[in-house]
């Protein structure tokens, strides 16, 4: 069976990438609908070799024969449309924020939890988790399964383009005006000048110090895990890399995982490929893992430190895995199972 499905907020950075995974997967599209706002009226952009004109998503009266709907057009936007595409007939898979905590909203990473897509049927929603939290989990839930981990400590090295297309072209732009010795434009997207610098400061700061992307790595991991008892702290960082998340992550677990067993356990999992073999410069690095679907793990070793504990340096493209593709695997379980 072949399904119509929708891309909202098909002009950005994730929702291209939606078009083409879509594309790559051959997922069963029978009619392709893409959406944005008027910023984009007239714009028409390539699927499968023809191309798909873009429609202006405030204009459109009526979603009627919608299977299956891709957001990624912002939190608010998810809020007013995704009920209103679902109330037409469409499941929502959801790349926002807006529903991830809701509790009858599945928030799902299908290698780690592809059973809680089932929940679709409350509202009509699936949400998409965050793009850190996505790769973080996947590679953990082996460990976790073998030896409980009972605490998550993260820092994150985060690509611009989760930030957007405008964040891609900010980095873009100041690293040219830097080489050509000019004044750098002034930065918009981001919080700080990202050419050449690191900035601690992703989404919103939170009365608790924290920012939104740290808490959402915190209350995201516990819901796709369903374990409210691990506990997970994070620091979030932007760092001038266009494409690919990378996570230093400290786990402490009940029983003890050694590096040995911890690369056996990952290289059995689906969608992680180790690569760990530091005598011979070999680590996961972001230019190496843009454009690929999995999540890659490497610099696996002991925490001296403890009893029970492990280092990983875990590494994604933060537009597929991250993004794209963890929202079209969910269609791919929708269309196989539920649809
Ligand atoms: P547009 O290109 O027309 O502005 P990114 O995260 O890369 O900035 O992409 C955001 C996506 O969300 C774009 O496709 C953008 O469309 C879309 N979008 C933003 N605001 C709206 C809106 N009010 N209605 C529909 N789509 C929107």
């Amino acid at each position: 069976r072949e399904f119509n499905v929708a891309v909202v907020g098909a002009t950005g950075a994730v929702g291209r990438m939606m078009i083409r995974v879509l594309e790559e997967r051959n997922f069963p599209v029978k009619n392709l609908r893409l959406f944005a706002s008027e910023r984009s009226r007239g714009l028409k952009l390539p699927f499968r070799g023809e191309e798909i004109p873009v429609e202006v998503l405030s204009e459109t009266r009526s979603f009627s024969g919608i299977d299956i709907a891709l957001f990624s057009a912002g939190g608010s936007r998810s809020l007013e449309y995704a009920p209103r595409f679902a109330a037409d007939g469409a499941v929502v898979v959801d790349n926002s924020s807006a529903w991830r905590m809701d509790p009858e909203v599945p928030l799902v990473v299908p290698e780690v939890n592809p059973h809680a897509v089932a929940g679709y049927k409350n509202k009509g929603i699936i949400a998409n988790p965050n793009c850190s939290t996505i790769q973080m989990v996947v590679p953990l839930k082996p460990l976790h399964d073998y030896g409980r981990i009972k605490r998550i400590v993260v820092a994150t090295y985060q690509a611009v383009s989760g930030a957007g297309q405008k964040a891609i072209e900010e980095l873009s732009a100041q690293t040219r005006a830097w080489c050509a010795g000019e004044e750098l434009p002034p930065a918009q997207v981001i919080a700080h000048q990202i050419a050449f610098n690191c900035v601690p400061h992703i989404d919103v700061f939170l009365e608790n110090a924290y920012t939104r992307e740290e808490m959402k790595m915190v209350n995201e991991t516990r819901k796709i895990m369903e374990d409210d008892s691990i506990r997970v702290t994070a620091t979030c960082v932007r760092v001038p890399v266009f494409y690919g998340h990378a996570e230093a992550v400290n786990l402490e677990t009940e029983r003890k995982i050694t590096p040995e067993k911890a690369r056996e356990l990952l290289s059995n999992f689906p969608g992680v490929v180790v690569r760990d073999d530091p005598e011979n410069r070999v680590y996961p690095l972001q230019i190496e893992v843009a454009g690929r679907d999995e999540v890659f793990v490497g610099r696996i070793r002991e925490d001296e430190s403890v009893e029970c504990g492990l280092n990983l340096w875990i590494v994604a493209d933060n537009l597929r895995k991250g993004a794209a593709t963890n929202a079209v695997q969910i269609a791919e379980i929708l269309a196989r199972e539920y649809l």
